[in-house]
């Protein structure tokens, strides 16, 4: 084999080898190199928690997080996440252990239809950890001060996660509610 070839692709197929780490477990993978990390986790693991509102990075029903950060997974190609750490809505609780934030979506009804709700869950995580490291939103008045958890720092760092059916009240205070009992 020539130094150059890479021994994951297979010419014939156009398609590559590679391991995904997706909650905690190793997911080996052959994909045309152009699927999405949306699509190999919908479609070739069959993680279907995470949802495909837009596929074009409008609406935030894709959130999941990489190495703890949240991203858009229609954004992002399954290949360039080989060696990350994957999270998703099914890693996070179980139906008879939820995660305290799935709860504080029931407790404050913060949902109707459910469909951005994976997106909002995984979003609202990254969120409360953005605020404990001090990173500055659009809204931070003072950049020298660590930002507040308020609601209008929430409404902010959140407005990537829409939602059809409305519930942002009650999303604002679930993630208030677990904001306030982590503290
Ligand atoms: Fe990814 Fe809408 S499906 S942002
Ligand atoms: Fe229906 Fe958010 S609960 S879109």
């Amino acid at each position: 084999m020539a130094e150059t070839e890479d021994a994951s692709l297979s010419p014939s197929t156009g398609t590559i080898s590679i391991t995904l780490s997706v909650n905690g477990e190793a997911k080996p993978l052959r994909l045309d190199p152009r699927v999405s990390l949306l699509d190999a986790l919908r479609d070739h693991l069959h993680l279907t928690g995470t949802k495909k509102g837009c596929d074009q990075g409008q609406c935030g029903a894709c959130t999941v997080l990489v190495n703890g950060r949240r991203i858009n997974a229609c954004l992002s190609l399954a290949v360039m996440h080989e060696g990350d750490e994957i999270s998703t809505i099914e890693g996070l609780g179980s139906p008879d252990a939820l995660h305290p934030m799935q709860q504080a979506f029931i407790d404050h009804d913060g949902f109707q239809c459910g469909y951005c709700t994976p997106g909002q869950i995984l979003s609202s995580l990254a969120v409360i950890e953005e605020i404990k490291a001090g990173l500055p939103s659009h809204v931070t008045a003072d950049l020298n001060a660590p930002p507040p958890l308020s609601d209008t720092e929430i409404r902010e760092r959140m407005s990537g996660n829409l939602c059809r059916c409305a519930a942002y009240p009650n999303i604002i205070a679930a993630i208030q509610d677990v904001a306030g009992s982590a503290q």
